[in-house]
This record gives C-alpha cells, sequence and structure tokens, in this order.
C-alpha cells in the first residue's frame, strides 16, 4: 500500500520490520490533523520492546523454579508489635522523629481505570465515608493533613493520575481545594501509557487515527516521578523517605509513625506492610525472600503445591500477604532508575474494543489482547535489607475494587471496614458505643487511637452514628 504524504520514512520501515503496518491501514482516509495525531503516537512507541515483550507470551513460566527456592521474608511480625513492647516503642520514636523533622513524603497512585467498579470517573472520586460520605480522595487528603498537623510539619503529597483520569483528577482536587492541604505541597504527575497487542502480537487501532494504549501500571510510578520532577522536588524539600499507598485504600495507615521506625531502624531502602495469609488460596501477591532477596510472587503465578506448604503448627509457611503499601528510601528510587530493567514488565490478558480491518469496532466478549504492565513492587529485590511489617487486615487494609453483587471488595465493605475501625479506636479510648451504631473519625480530628484517646474525654457514650471531625 502506498501512503500519501507520509514524512517519516523510518517509521513506515520499522512498522514493516515489526509486521505492524495495519496501522497504516486508513492513513488515506485521514485528514491531516489525524494524520499529525497518529504519527505523533507511534513515534513514541518502542517497537522493539512491544516485539520482545510479545514473545515472553509463549516463553515457559519461570515460576515454578523461583516457588522452589520461596522462603518466609525477614518481618517483623504482630507478635513483635506489642504497644508497650520497647520494640515497638523504639520504633514509634523514630519514627516521630523522621516526621517530625520533614523527612517523609507521600506517593498516591491514582492511574487506574478503575473498570471492575464500573464507576464512571476516577476512583479516587467515588464516596466512600461511611457516614460523611466522603470521596475516596477526600479521605486520603485529609490523611495526609492529619498527619502534617500531628507532627508539626508540611508532607508534600505526590498523586500519580494517568492520562485518561489526569484532566478530571486535577479539575476535581482544584475545585475541592485540595481538601484543605496546602496547594503547594500537592503535586499532582502523570504515568505513562503501553499499548496492548493481539493475539498475534498485532498492535490494536481504537480508533483510525489512534492506536490503543492504557496506563503501565503501577510500577509506572518511578519513571513518572522522575520524569515530572516530583523526585527532584521531594529531594529539595530534605524528603528521604517516601510512603507509597493505592487510591482505593481509605485504610491505609498514611505515614505510620511505627511503620515509618521499623523502616529505619532495620536500615530498608524499601518495607512493606503485608497481612497474615488466612487462606492458601488468599488473592493476594505472596511476598517472600529469595536467595536473600524479598520479592512478590502474584497470587496467580504461586503454584498450589508450594503456596500450601505449611510450618509443623499447621500455619502457612509463606504467610505474608502484600497489600500494596510500601515505604522507599529516596535514595534507593534515584539508583534504581539509572538500572536498567529495574522494573520488567508483566503480561495480562484482557478484552480490549479495537477496530477490525474494515473499520468496524469490536468488543470482545472474551479475552483478546495483552497488556504490558510495570508493578512497583518488582522493586523489592534490588533493595537493600528490605523487611515486611505485619498489619492487622481490618486495621489497615480494604480496598474498594468491585461493584456489587461481587462478594468481597465492595463499596458497602470498604465502608463497613472503616466504621468498625473507628469503632475499636473509639472503644480503645474509652468510648462507649450503642450496638448497630455506624462512626466515621476524621484524620484531622484524630489520626490515630493515641491521639484520638487526647480528644475524646473516657467513658463518653455514643449513641447514635457520628462522624467525628
Ligand atoms: P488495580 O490493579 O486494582 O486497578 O490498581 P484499578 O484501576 O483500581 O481497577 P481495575 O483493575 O481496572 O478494576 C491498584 C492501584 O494501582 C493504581 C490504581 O489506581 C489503584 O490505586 N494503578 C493501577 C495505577 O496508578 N496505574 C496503573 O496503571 C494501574
Amino acid at each position: 500500500m502506498q501512503f500519501e504524504n507520509i514524512e517519516n520514512s523510518n517509521l513506515v520501515k520499522q512498522l514493516q520490520d515489526f509486521n505492524q503496518s495495519h496501522v497504516l491501514q486508513f492513513w488515506n482516509e485521514l485528514a491531516p490533523t489525524q494524520r499529525k495525531q497518529l504519527i505523533n503516537q507511534l513515534e513514541t512507541f518502542d517497537f522493539q520492546l512491544i516485539d520482545s515483550l510479545t514473545q515472553l507470551a509463549s516463553a515457559e513460566s519461570p515460576w515454578e523454579k523461583i516457588a522452589q527456592a520461596a522462603e518466609v521474608p525477614p518481618a517483623i511480625t504482630l507478635a513483635q508489635q506489642s504497644p508497650d513492647g520497647l520494640h515497638y516503642q523504639h520504633a514509634r520514636a523514630t519514627g516521630t522523629e523522621a516526621l517530625a523533622a520533614g523527612k517523609v513524603g507521600m506517593i498516591l497512585v491514582a492511574g487506574g481505570q478503575g473498570t471492575r467498579l464500573g464507576f464512571d470517573h476516577p476512583k479516587g472520586m467515588f464516596p466512600i465515608g461511611p457516614v460523611s460520605n466522603r470521596t475516596l480522595y477526600q479521605m486520603h487528603f485529609e490523611q495526609v493533613l492529619g498527619r502534617s498537623r500531628q507532627f508539626g510539619v508540611r508532607i508534600p503529597l505526590y498523586v500519580m493520575t494517568s492520562p485518561p483520569t489526569h484532566d478530571e483528577t486535577t479539575q476535581f482536587l482544584t475545585d475541592h481545594q485540595f481538601f484543605g492541604m496546602d496547594p503547594a505541597d500537592v503535586n499532582i504527575f502523570c504515568q505513562g501509557v503501553m499499548p496492548a497487542v493481539d493475539k498475534d502480537g498485532k498492535l490494536l487501532l481504537e480508533t483510525k487515527s489512534s492506536v490503543f494504549v492504557s496506563p503501565d501500571g503501577h510500577g509506572g510510578t518511578l519513571e513518572a516521578l522522575a520524569r515530572s520532577g516530583c523526585l527532584q522536588d521531594a529531594k529539595t524539600r530534605g524528603i528521604e523517605h517516601l510512603f507509597y499507598g493505592q487510591v482505593d485504600n481509605p485504610l491505609i495507615q498514611t505515614c505510620d509513625p511505627a511503620l515509618v521506625g521499623y523502616h529505619l531502624n532495620s536500615g530498608s531502602e524499601m518495607t512493606s506492610q503485608v497481612v497474615r495469609k488466612t487462606d492458601w488460596s488468599q488473592k493476594v501477591g505472596n511476598v517472600v525472600s529469595i536467595d536473600g532477596k524479598v520479592q512478590i510472587i502474584e497470587y496467580s503465578d504461586l503454584p498450589e503445591q508450594y503456596a500450601k506448604q505449611t510450618n509443623p503448627d499447621g500455619s502457612l509457611k509463606l504467610w505474608a500477604g502484600s497489600i500494596a503499601v510500601h515505604l522507599f528510601k529516596l535514595d534507593f528510587l534515584e539508583r534504581s532508575l539509572t538500572q536498567a530493567d529495574s522494573l520488567p514488565f508483566h503480561l495480562a490478558n484482557k478484552k480490549v474494543p479495537f477496530l477490525d480491518a474494515s473499520g468496524t469496532r469490536v468488543e470482545p466478549d472474551q479475552p483478546n489482547a495483552i497488556k504490558f504492565e510495570r508493578f512497583i513492587f518488582d522493586l523489592l529485590p534490588l533493595a537493600e535489607n528490605a523487611i515486611v511489617c505485619e498489619v492487622k487486615a481490618e486495621d489497615g487494609f480494604c480496598a474498594v475494587k468491585n461493584a456489587p453483587p461481587a462478594k468481597s471488595e465492595t463499596p458497602e465493605h470498604v465502608k463497613n471496614a472503616i466504621s468498625d475501625l473507628h469503632g475499636r479506636w473509639l472503644q480503645a479510648a474509652g468510648v462507649e458505643l450503642a450496638s448497630g451504631i455506624i462512626v466515621e473519625i476524621n484524620p484531622t480530628f484524630a489520626a490515630d487511637v493515641e491521639t484520638l484517646k487526647g480528644k475524646i474525654p473516657t467513658g463518653t457514650k455514643i449513641a447514635e452514628s457520628t462522624y467525628f471531625k
């Protein structure tokens, strides 16, 4: 086929070499602006990379071999975290000092498309406060604000969006005046995208003048932090550690001083919060140690026989489940940027609508495409002294993933989890709660039980659903 007025002959050659010329099949029908749009997009693609990733789809799975060597990671377990114990108190004191010295910042990733939830806006805009109806964004921003006030310091917040969520998120946060945070402390940065391919390795057209692309996974955080200047901004502010959380988990113990302390006291470059798996088949990433390096094996990659291994007392050997809460040393992130392939791409079979050769849009009902995503937790094996830190799931993890009638991770589950958690905080602070009521605490009122104790007199009785703010 002859392409009218196409200037970039090198690109045409690359498309031919990599068997992707079909993306120009509607070229001769396109208006000049559409042609420019298509060329601009194609020029951002690394065809060699896409080709080599596609080859991986037919490669033999390496996981059986990796799983054979999987041992338990170095951990601070709940048993070691007794609030009266010296270990915990030392960690809390160290973390408090670092926080009060302004050495900790927060990354919130919100670039996902929330397809399972089926909400028409960025997921952070989803209302989740059980009494207040606050959105996920408001909850996270106020958590950062609560910690800032608790430690008398400015904690910068870096929010990662993606091309599909960026503009609406920026508008929403601006309209709500960043929920009380100083705009100078909020940085919104956008992650990159990757194209998908069909089962034959061919790029998929979304329109006649654009190829389908989607966010490049939460692992895109590393590159996007650097490209956007956010890493430099953090450094300039004197930040030494970045706390990382995902927008769909409102239970995150944002910048928890004890976690920061364990991380510092262990000289860890990357610390991950984990829950103790309740069942071998629980759908969380398995945090393990292989040849002395901590790493995560996705639940779908860990062969059953290894997931089922038990200790002599019957408990699960590979017990640590990732909840996607991490703490990074900033120097470590900088070093990882210089290491080629520090974050490999993972392949996932997904349904991707596309234009067929006749220009008709096809909505597949089965996975028809391979998407390529990077995962942030792949940084773990590169980190020196990486540790995991156990948290009770009900205290730190309940993510909004699914729309009803799903049986788990629905908005209703998450609202109940928030009310239950805050109810436990109130009881720990000596407050009596009538049964069946819903409670919610704004973190600017109290960021944790410790702070709550100073706010509400012991013996206070709460008879109806209440939002403490
Ligand atoms: P999930 O993988 O659960 O994706 O992301 P999701 O977008 O929330 O939902 P589905 O899978 O489309 O239904 C976990 C977290 O990682 C972020 C998401 O915003 C969420 O906070 N994420 C995911 C990114 O920031 N970028 C990505 O490319 C993918």
